[in-house]
């Protein structure tokens, strides 16, 4: 059993503003490639790309899993969709939905070291600092959050409310 918060966690308008001065930092660092985490990123990604428009932006998708159908990470990362790509000698900028744990980012960074990309930065739209399990940060964030599930604008639980356009909190209810 769920319940979602009575009011967005972080609105439409909110969400909007922050990408408008987020893509113009981006925008200064000349990035080639974006590679996206799927799937939580796919909404981030597709508003904050479209704002940078930067013709020589390429844009690729990954997928990284480490949830299950649970609000707690399995703790194990598996990656795929790095086979296929031309890396070499880029500079990645990495798009993920949210910063928890670490360990997605943190699996992501390693794997994408090896294959020798001129530079590797991170963009997260939400980050949870409460929550770090491991050593690392995003280079850029969306917004700071505290130890809280969040749901919408591509975030899931057990793969639902991705399709809302705002931010929202979630808690699990038991008993009844
Ligand atoms: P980490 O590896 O623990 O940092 O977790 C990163 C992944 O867990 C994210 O890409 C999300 O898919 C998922 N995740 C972490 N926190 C939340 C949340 O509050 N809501 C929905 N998904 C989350
Ligand atoms: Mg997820």
């Amino acid at each position: 059993m769920y319940s979602l918060s009575e009011k967005p966690l972080i609105s439409r308008q909110q969400i909007d503003e922050r990408l408008e001065s987020l893509a113009e930092e981006i925008r200064g660092e000349d990035f080639d490639i974006i590679l996206s985490a799927l799937t939580g990123g796919f909404i981030f990604t597709a508003d904050l790309c479209r704002r940078i428009a930067c013709p020589k932006l390429q844009i690729a998708f990954i997928k990284a899993s480490s949830y299950g159908n649970g609000m707690e990470s399995s703790g194990k990362v598996q990656i795929s969709g790095l086979e296929s790509l031309d890396i070499k000698g880029k500079a990645v900028l990495v798009i993920d939905d949210i910063l928890d744990s670490g360990r997605t980012m943190l699996g992501i960074k390693e794997a994408l070291l090896a294959l020798e990309p001129s530079k590797v930065k991170t963009c997260v739209l939400l980050d949870k600092p409460a929550r770090r399990a491991v050593n690392i940060e995003a280079d850029y964030v969306g917004f700071s959050i505290g130890n809280e599930f969040v749901v919408g604008y591509g975030l899931d639980y057990a793969n639902e409310f991705r399709t809302y356009p705002e931010i929202w909190t979630m808690r699990e209810t038991y008993g009844q």
